[in-house]
This record gives structure tokens, C-alpha cells and sequence, in this order.
């Protein structure tokens, strides 16, 4: 790239499929450092390039084997599977910046709900991955799509890497979008839904901060919960009794909730169709 920053090397390349990086920002950071901390990947089997090195100092201050440069062409040279981690309106710049490095026997891999694989002009196979910032706590799910000319080998692999922090579900590009609602931009509204639920309290005996934690032990063993086989409906049916304050507060929900999340469904797919198939815009 052009900054003109110098290059650093921490350690040589291993032996091992090297995993390459483009764009260290708030997503590569929960993706590495969750496959990093699992152990699924070797720092020294890591490069990563970013437009700014001091957002890489904390990566390097925990994982020194990590290489990190400023130089996109180097990471793309250097990898067998390349992460372009960069926001939507900018892929194209990196694209262009990388394609002559890229080999058709690498592995290229958009993170970006806001471009297709067909906008991609990639010599190399090219898989399309929404990862989730719960990758973070290894957990989660991970939506996978790849071109037709992903091979199973491939395939297995990517698909590999991120079952070590969280659950993969292989997908038509078509489903992408509903489903990085739920699963990617699912986190951002879940908090939501604990700090509204959480400022309720406020000065009705607890401060913010005590029905933060009484609330996120709750929404944990609820979820634990449904995740081992409960319903939601079951579950609400055990709690509310027939007259009682929960099955009011439930009616409320009931008659508002509906609506609300369809129309942050509408929202979030109606974004990027209004503003193009390419560049459909990030989360
Ligand atoms: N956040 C999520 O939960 C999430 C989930 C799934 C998918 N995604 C997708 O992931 C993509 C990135 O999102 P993000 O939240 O991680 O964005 P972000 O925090 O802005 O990270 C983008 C990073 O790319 C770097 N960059 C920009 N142009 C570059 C270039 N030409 N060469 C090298 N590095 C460059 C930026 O450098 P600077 O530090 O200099 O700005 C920044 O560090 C988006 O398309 C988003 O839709 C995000």
C-alpha cells in the first residue's frame, strides 16, 4: 500500500497454511483473537496488514509471533487463505491493490455483508463469511457461502476454523443477508434489548449497574435454556401464571414486539437494497 510505513516481520513463515489479514479493525480483532486464544490458529502462521500500525499494537503486545506490515501486497503474497476485513466502500481499493498477488491456488475471503461475490474479480476461489463479534467468546454463529470454484478441500478447511469459536452454517448467498440480521448484527440488538431492559430498574431500587449483572446471569440461563431444547413459548408458559404481573408485562411485549423486529428485519435488508448491490453498506 501506499503509506509508505515500514514493513515488520516478527518471525518467518512456518510451514503451515499461513492465514493472511487485510484491515485489523473491530471485526478481525474478535475473529483473530477468538481463533488465536482457541488455538485453532498459530500466531506464527498469522499476517496481518492494516492501513494504521498502532491499531495492531495490542495484537502484537498479546500474540508477538503475529506478523504484522503495512504493506496489502506482502500479506496477499505471503497467504494461502486471505481475510479482506476491510469495510464494504473499501474492498474495491484493496481488490485492486492485491489481485495481482493473488494466486488460483489461494483461498480469498470477504467478511463484507455489503459486497457480493460476483462484484469480486478474484483469479483465486473466493468464499464469503459473516463472522460475528462473539467469536470474541468463541461462540456464535458463523455463516459461510462459497463460489463454485471453492474446492472441498478448501471448503473443509474454512469451514473448520471458525466451528473452533462458534457454530458454522453453510448458506446460498441469497439467505446471507436475513441471516447476518439475526446472527451478525443479532449481538448489537440483544445488548439493546439488555440496556433498555437494564435502565428500567433505574431508580426503582437498583442502579444500572446491578440489573446489568442480574440481568445478563438471566438472559445467559434463559438462553441456555432454549439452547438445551426449552421453547421460548414453554418457558414463558412456566413463568407467566394466568392474571400475574409477568403475563401483563408479556402482552405488552406481545403486541409490540411483532411488529418492531420486522421492522428492524425491513431496516437492515431495506439498507442494502437502497443503496446498491455492490456497496450495500455495513453493519
Ligand atoms: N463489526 C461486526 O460485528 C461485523 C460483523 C460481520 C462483518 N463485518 C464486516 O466487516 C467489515 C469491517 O468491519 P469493522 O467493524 O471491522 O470495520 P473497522 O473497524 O472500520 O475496520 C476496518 C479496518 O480496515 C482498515 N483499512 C481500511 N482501508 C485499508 C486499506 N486500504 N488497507 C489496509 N487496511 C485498511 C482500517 O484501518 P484504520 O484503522 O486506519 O481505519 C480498519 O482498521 C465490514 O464490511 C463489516 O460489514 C463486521
Amino acid at each position: 500500500m501506499a503509506s509508505g510505513l515500514p514493513v515488520f516481520y516478527v518471525r518467518p513463515r512456518s510451514t503451515a497454511v499461513k492465514v493472511g489479514i487485510i484491515g485489523y479493525g473491530n471485526m478481525a480483532s474478535a475473529m483473530l483473537n477468538g481463533l488465536l486464544a482457541h488455538g485453532t490458529l498459530s500466531p506464527s502462521d498469522v499476517i496481518v496488514s492494516s492501513r494504521t500500525l498502532s491499531r495492531m499494537a495490542p495484537l502484537v503486545e498479546r500474540w508477538p509471533e503475529v506478523e504484522i506490515t503495512t504493506d496489502n501486497g506482502l500479506a496477499a503474497r505471503t497467504s494461502d487463505l486471505l481475510f479482506i476485513c476491510v469495510r464494504s466502500e473499501q474492498v474495491p481499493a484493496v481488490m485492486n491493490e492485491v489481485r495481482p498477488s493473488l494466486s488460483p491456488s489461494g483461498h480469498l475471503v470477504l467478511i463484507n455483508g455489503g459486497v457480493s461475490i460476483s462484484d469480486i474479480d478474484s483469479a483465486a476461489p473466493v468464499s464469503k463469511v459473516i463472522p460475528s463479534i462473539t467469536a470474541e467468546v468463541g461462540r456464535g454463529v458463523t455463516l459461510v457461502h462459497h463460489r463454485d470454484d471453492v474446492g472441498p478441500e478448501e471448503r473443509g478447511r474454512l469451514e473448520d476454523l471458525f466451528s473452533s469459536i462458534g457454530q458454522v452454517r453453510v448458506v446460498d448467498e441469497g439467505r446471507l443477508d436475513a441471516g447476518t440480521c439475526l446472527t451478525s448484527c443479532g449481538p448489537a440488538f440483544i445488548a439493546t434489548i439488555i440496556e433498555h431492559f437494564a435502565r428500567s430498574a433505574e431508580g426503582r431500587g437498583y442502579t444500572y449497574d446491578e440489573a446489568l449483572v442480574m440481568l445478563t446471569e438471566t438472559v445467559l440461563a434463559t438462553a441456555s435454556m432454549v439452547g438445551t431444547g426449552r421453547s421460548p413459548s414453554s418457558i414463558c408458559g412456566a413463568v407467566a401464571t394466568e392474571g400475574g404481573i409477568t403475563e401483563k408485562g408479556l402482552e405488552v411485549m406481545r403486541r409490540d414486539l411483532p411488529a418492531l423486529f420486522d421492522e428492524v428485519m425491513d431496516v437492515v435488508l431495506g439498507e442494502h437494497v437502497r443503496t446498491g448491490r455492490a456497496l450495500r453498506g455495513d453493519r
